[in-house]
């Protein structure tokens, strides 16, 4: 007979236990809403939510004073909406001190209810992808919680981890991934975490061939300038020596030289031989269409 008894009190209340317990899980700095049990919001004569967390060990309204009454409960910790219609639990922002189980009471007219809400908050960690001169790259998960997951795209048995805990409850994770002997032109980490997932690629080319490159680049700007200036130079020699055959080719060219042709043609082409007009007709005939046109 106990039996049967004890038997029809776990159908009872097992169902209604399970429907009153929330887990909710919530990142730091965002909003957390903490439910009552359903009830008649019109018997409704007190409601009391008690935490153990850090933050708030007790908050409560009387409908017949319609008051609230605050127990070491922070300010950010409040209700949802008006506590007489619907008595939720709002907590914003929500940080790590908020973690911990609270309970709602709830006094009516039918009787007394609880609900059961166990609040876990979660931090996306900060990520870094950086390496060190013994050509290890370093992939930090910083003051994640739950810790973030690390992995490397490609996959490599060289890598190791390391793990740093916080008082606050957060973990920092760094995963090193050594190269020396690959021949991959990049690496890739990924962290995974319930806040968030990340990648973040990186060239393995030896820092030393950039440099050379730029060196390339340098030497190869350098001579391109010289090759050009020696052709500047080659044009205007070759141009003053066979002026009148230049004046032809380069005829379209005179609209963009206001100054160069300040005396008529044929006074350049009677004295030709007058050494001083040169260097300062080259001088104003420089001039980049010029130049192009003739070489
Ligand atoms: C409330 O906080 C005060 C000081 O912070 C502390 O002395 C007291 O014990 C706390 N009361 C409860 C019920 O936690
Ligand atoms: C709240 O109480 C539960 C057990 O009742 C415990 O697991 C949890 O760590 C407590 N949280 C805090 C912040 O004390
Ligand atoms: C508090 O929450 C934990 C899980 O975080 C749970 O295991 C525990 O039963 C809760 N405490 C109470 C008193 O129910
Ligand atoms: C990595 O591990 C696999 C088996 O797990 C092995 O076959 C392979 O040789 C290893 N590579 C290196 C570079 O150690
Ligand atoms: C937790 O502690 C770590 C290390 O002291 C800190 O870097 C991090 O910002 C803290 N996180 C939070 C959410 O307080
Ligand atoms: C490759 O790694 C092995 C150890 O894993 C090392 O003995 C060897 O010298 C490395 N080879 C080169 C080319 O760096
Ligand atoms: C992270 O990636 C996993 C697997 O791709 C996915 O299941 C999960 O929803 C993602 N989480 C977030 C926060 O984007």
């Amino acid at each position: 007979m106990a039996q049967k008894w004890a038997v029809l009190a776990v159908l009872l209340f097992l169902p209604i236990n399970l429907a009153e317990v929330h887990w909710v899980s919530v990142k730091a700095g965002h909003e957390a809403v903490l439910r009552c049990p359903k009830t008649s919001e019109a018997s409704l004569t007190m409601v009391i939510w008690r935490s153990n967390s850090s933050s708030c060990y007790r908050l409560s309204y009387r409908k017949d004073t319609d008051k609230t009454d605050r127990e070491n409960c922070s300010e950010r910790i409040t209700w949802k909406y008006s506590p007489a219609s619907d008595p939720a639990l709002r907590i914003y922002p929500v940080n790590l001190g908020d973690e911990g189980n609270y309970t709602c009471e709830i006094a009516n007219r039918e009787g007394n209810f609880h609900s059961f809400s166990s609040l876990t908050v979660i931090v996306p960690p900060t990520v870094t992808l950086t390496h060190d001169k013994s050509r290890v790259a370093v992939c930090q998960a910083s003051a994640g919680k739950p810790p973030a997951d690390i992995f490397w795209i490609p996959a490599s048995n060289h890598s190791s981890q390391e793990e740093f805990h916080h008082p606050n409850g957060t973990v920092t994770r760094v995963s090193y991934f050594g190269w020396l002997n690959s021949s991959f032109p990049s690496v890739t980490c990924l962290v995974t975490h319930p806040a968030m997932n990340q990648t973040l690629g990186m060239d393995l080319r030896d820092p030393s061939h950039d440099f050379s490159r730029f060196l390339y680049i340098l030497i190869g700007g350098v001579a391109a300038g010289v090759s050009a200036a020696t052709g500047l130079i080659l044009c205007l020699i070759f141009k003053c020596k066979t002026c009148r055959l230049c004046k032809q080719v380069c005829g379209p060219a005179e609209h963009f030289t206001t100054r160069t042709w300040t005396f008529p043609f044929s006074r350049a082409r009677r004295e030709p031989a007058k050494p001083l007009d040169f260097p300062e007709r080259i001088y104003e005939n420089y001039n980049p269409r010029t130049i192009y046109v003739c070489l």
